[in-house]
């Protein structure tokens, strides 16, 4: 596999924090229409890259990022006390079932954050419910596991299989079910229109991920979270010596100007809350 887009994204400064990662928040932020006086919900936010720099998009307005999980939280915390930033607040909650103040945000977004429902319709009009109405949803997901490169490498490399995408996709076929839970945009807008949202738009974005400075540290961030990880906690023979051997092989072709870029595919998805017709 080629890698692609490289050069333009160079300023990368570690994982998930790099310019890559900056232009696509970027992209999620104007598909919500984000303003500076808006009251913005980061789902999902993690460690609270995608709230930091909606918190910034918004000076006179507010942001709150929330996810279920308490460590990446005092992460989130701690960046946004070290960068200053005021408007911004985290709490550790379940999107799918939190009772928000009906009608309390202009605006959801969340990268990454929205694969993993039980119950993805109820889960949205959740969401809906907290947003005023006519407010804007804009998320970003992965494409089809076979789409996105950095899937296909890691997890070929774990495996000592080609990285071609179908042999991966078939050799790995229960690998992350719920991470591309939403990749088929007949399903996208199955659940959005379920929830109550309409105006569902859905675009094809290739922004490459920043998975760390050196292929050394791409492949320990790999190994900390998401599909890699699960594989290699579930495997029963592969140690994690070998395994980060493997990956830091594998991904030494995708390293240059300080910043590993794998190949990616993402939809861009933004909606309107049709408050006409709250499911409850
Ligand atoms: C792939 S990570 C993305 C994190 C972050 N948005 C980013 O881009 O770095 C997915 C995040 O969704 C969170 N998440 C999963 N289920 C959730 C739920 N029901 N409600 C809120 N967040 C959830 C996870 O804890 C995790 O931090």
């Amino acid at each position: 596999m080629a890698v692609r887009n490289a050069g333009q994204y160079s300023t990368s400064n570690g994982a998930g924090t790099g310019a890559a990662h900056a232009e696509l928040v970027g992209r999620l932020l104007d598909a919500a229409a984000v303003g500076e006086r808006d009251q913005v919900l980061d789902i999902g936010c993690g460690a609270g890259g995608s709230s930091r720099i909606a918190a910034r998009r918004a000076p006179q307005g507010w942001v709150l990022g929330i996810d279920p999980s308490g460590p990446k939280l005092r992460k989130a915390r701690s960046a946004a006390a070290d960068a200053g930033i005021g408007n911004l607040t985290f709490e550790q909650v379940d999107v799918q079932t939190h009772p928000f103040p009906e009608g309390r945000f202009d605006a959801a977004i969340s990268h990454c954050g929205v694969m993993f429902f039980a119950d993805p319709v109820a889960a949205f009009a959740n969401v809906g419910r907290a947003l005023r109405p006519g407010g804007r949803l804009a998320f970003v997901c992965p494409q089809p596991a076979q789409e996105c490169e950095w899937y296909v490498v890691p997890i070929a490399a774990l495996l000592g299989i080609e990285a071609r995408p179908q042999q991966v996709v078939s050799a790995c076929p229960g690998q992350a079910p719920a991470l591309f839970s939403l990749s088929d945009p007949v399903r996208i807008r199955q659940v959005l229109g379920g929830a109550g949202f309409t105006d569902v738009t859905i675009e094809a974005l290739h922004v490459p991920r920043d998975a760390g400075r050196t292929a050394a540290e791409a492949a320990e961030a790999f190994l900390s979270a998401g599909p890699a990880r699960d594989l290699v906690e579930r495997h029963p023979t592969l140690t994690r010596h070998v395994a980060r051997a493997r990956l830091t092989t594998a991904l030494q072709p995708y390293a240059g100007d300080g910043a590993v870029l794998l190949p990616d595919a993402q939809w861009l998805v933004s909606a309107r809350w049709n408050g006409d017709m709250i499911p409850r």
